[in-house]
């Protein structure tokens, strides 16, 4: 699976110890930086980035890191198509796979233990959407984003 990662300087740190985690677990991951912590940059601008590759289908899933992400997951999910969730432990990773068929991962570099970071990616890399009655709540999100 091919997998977009991106982070602010906030999450510069756990987005190169998830890209090291998840490419010794077969993934493939391609940076859309940040590319060093020392430099102060604007989440916005990455998440943009990683959600529009998603979007496009370039990419199956994204990952987004910045301090809480709070930031990443807002600016994300207003690029077309994009369910970006914010899950800073596992169950939520799990749920919002299974339940909202998320297809963006954002974590919080400067409040999740690193060690769970890379649980709550890997759990919600393999975590299926259970479809069902969730199908149509999934559509009223897009029906959302088209009528706005
Ligand atoms: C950067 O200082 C911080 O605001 C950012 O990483 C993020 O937490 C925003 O939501």
């Amino acid at each position: 699976m091919k997998i977009a990662i991106g982070s602010d300087h906030a999450g510069y740190e756990l987005k190169e110890e998830l890209m090291a985690h998840l490419s010794h677990r077969g993934f493939e991951l391609v940076d859309f930086g940040t590319y060093n912590g020392d430099t102060s940059v604007d989440y916005p601008d990455y998440a943009e980035a990683v959600a529009r590759e998603v979007s496009n289908g370039e990419f199956e899933k994204g990952i987004l890191v910045c301090g809480t992400g709070i930031g990443v997951a807002i600016a994300a999910n207003k690029v077309k198509g994009i369910r970006a969730a914010n899950c800073n432990e596992v169950e939520m990773a799990v749920l919002s796979r299974r339940h909202n068929d998320a297809n963006i991962l954002t974590i919080g570099g400067r409040v999740v233990d690193h060690k769970d970071a890379q649980d709550i990616a890997s759990v919600w890399l393999s975590t299926e959407f259970e479809g069902e009655r969730h199908i149509g709540r999934i559509q009223k999100i897009s029906d959302i984003e088209v009528s706005s």
